[in-house]
């Protein structure tokens, strides 16, 4: 039955020319049908690649929109329109104008995850791969971060002559998660080494092995002779790396790691987007598209 409609999507993505892109917290059926399957900076550079003139997104709608900015004549849709990042929309584009009169001459440095509109007032975009590297050959020493203050103090930690200022945003998932669950986790399978989203809390990344983004972490995790692993990002991870390595083991950091918003896509909204065409339309003014554009191609050329 799965199998069927996983058939049905793979023949009319063809006939209809249809590229799907998914992130890596997509479920298992899902990924199995897209193109290209990654972190959001390997999403952004897919984007710039695909062919097809139609581009399903299947993951969050900042993700969308990043695809939409990169490819303005195309058909951009987003497979369930409930799916948003909380992150991303934690600030608005006058909060950050008034913090940039406040960090007069600083680099306004945005995480991927925000909106569109937020890219507009924004220098660079970077993701969670491509963070610290991005940064480091940035010429201002004086950086804003936007709006992740964990992923910003990650990268702090790692480019001290930096002077790099964060505000109060955060993933609200990663950042429930404390001290004690990754103690507690790391008690229990006492064998595993600690991989961490840098999303984490600075007490939870103390603790780890490795710290990367999902693409990172799975990579790691495939390339190690290791054979037990605690994953510290969303459980989707856990489950694409059960699949991918049966000989080997992966734990959930903690059960509270579920992001509801990529868990909202199923595999039957890629089918009805695909075969009847009910995927939600990403639209973005040309401005929006013009001035973001800029920030997510100084990413591309820096990343
Ligand atoms: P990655 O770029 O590491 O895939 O992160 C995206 C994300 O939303 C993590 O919470
Ligand atoms: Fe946004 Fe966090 Fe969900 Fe990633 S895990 S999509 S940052 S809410």
């Amino acid at each position: 039955m799965l199998r069927d409609i996983q058939d049905k999507i793979l023949k009319a993505k063809k006939e209809k020319d249809y590229c799907i892109i998914a992130h890596t917290y997509q479920a298992r059926e899902i990924c199995e049908v897209a193109d290209y399957v990654g972190d959001s900076f390997q999403l952004a550079v897919s984007a710039t690649k695909a062919p097809q003139k139609n581009i399903l997104l299947c993951g969050v709608r900042f993700m969308a929109e990043t695809a939409k900015i990169l490819n303005p004549d195309k058909n951009v849709y987003i497979a369930n329109k409930l799916a948003g990042c909380p992150m991303a929309e934690q600030m608005d584009r006058p909060y950050i104008e008034k913090m940039k009169e406040f960090y007069k001459g600083y680099t306004v440095v945005a995480y991927i995850n925000t909106t569109a509109e937020l890219k507009t007032v924004c220098d660079v975009c970077v993701t969670s791969s491509s963070a610290v590297k991005i940064v480091s050959k940035l010429p201002n020493k004086n950086i804003l971060f936007i709006p992740d203050k964990n992923l910003g103090s990650y990268v702090a930690s790692q480019l001290p002559d930096k002077h790099i200022v964060t505000l109060d945003g955060c993933c609200p998932i990663h950042a429930a998660i404390t001290r004690r669950d990754t103690e507690e986790a790391k008690k229990e399978h006492p064998n595993a080494l600690l991989l961490v989203h840098p999303e984490c809390r600075k007490e939870v990344l103390e603790l780890a092995d490795f710290i990367g983004s999902t693409s990172a972490i799975m990579e790691y995790a495939k390339k190690s002779d290791h054979k037990e692993f605690i994953i510290g990002t969303e459980n989707s991870i856990v489950e694409h790396l059960q699949y991918d390595e049966p000989e080997k083991q992966f734990y959930p950091l903690s059960k509270k790691f579920l992001c509801p918003n990529m868990k909202i896509t199923t595999l039957m909204d890629v089918y009805n987007a695909i075969v009847h065409d009910s995927g939600y339309p990403i639209e973005l003014d040309e401005d929006t598209i013009v001035k973001a554009r800029k920030c997510i191609d100084e990413m591309i050329r820096l990343g």
